[in-house]
């Protein structure tokens, strides 16, 4: 067990402790750190290059991902990757992991709809999100949508105003912060849901030029 002095400096954290992201992942495989896991299919860890320099964060795996094991495979999965496409960052070459690695779900007749980790699952598992970050050590931190920031920078970050800032926290990688790919999915006005794609699109800039560095 260590102490990751490089997660967030609004709560100090123990994270997981292992030599490389094959050891967390197993590690993971059976965590019952809170209660997600015991209606989530598995847990949906992080994936990507062992060396990758940039780590993309969401909130929480969805359906599509509770079911393949694999994070960012389902709708919103899809238009982060054609927006990652347009901004000329190669997914490839990016980890991309989440806030919570448990799908947190309400039933809805044979449907499970996403809801939202509440504050007290988010902190439990940053747990491997501290120790994914201690292990790849990246040039950048992307955080999407509110649950992400919260998971790295505590209550204080505020998305609205910080949204396409690069953030340089004390003792932290910097942290690009940018919304959640699912908003532009809910937006109903067509004018709207191209402009929000088009600012994040710009967001997603900033991270193709660290890719280029
Ligand atoms: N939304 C997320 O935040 N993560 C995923 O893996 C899928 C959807």
């Amino acid at each position: 067990m260590n102490i990751a002095a490089n997660v967030g400096p609004a709560f100090t954290l123990e994270v997981a402790d292992a030599d490389s992201i094959d050891e967390l992942r197993h590690q993971a495989e059976g965590c019952t750190r809170c209660d997600l896991y015991r209606n989530a299919t598995q847990t949906v860890f992080g994936e990507g290059p062992n060396k990758a320099e940039i780590v993309i964060v969401g909130e929480q795996p969805g359906d599509r991902e509770d079911i393949t094991g694999r994070p960012f495979v389902g709708p919103a999965g899809h238009l982060l990757d054609h927006c990652l496409e347009e901004a000329g960052v190669d997914r490839q070459r990016c980890y991309v992991t989440n806030a919570v690695k448990h799908f947190k779900f309400t039933p809805r007749g044979k449907r499970r709809l996403h809801a939202k980790p509440n504050a007290g699952e988010i902190r439990r598992c940053a747990w491997w999100l501290g120790a994914e970050l201690n292990i790849l050590q990246p040039k950048l931190i992307v955080t999407l949508g509110a649950s992400a920031l919260y998971a790295l920078l505590g209550p204080k970050a505020k998305l609205t105003p910080e949204r396409g800032h690069i953030l340089q926290p004390r003792n932290h990688p910097p942290i690009l912060v940018t919304i959640h790919p699912s908003f532009l999915l809910r937006i109903r006005d067509e004018a709207e849901k191209h402009r929000q794609r088009q600012a994040f699109v710009s967001d997603l800039h900033k991270v193709a030029e660290f890719q280029q560095r």
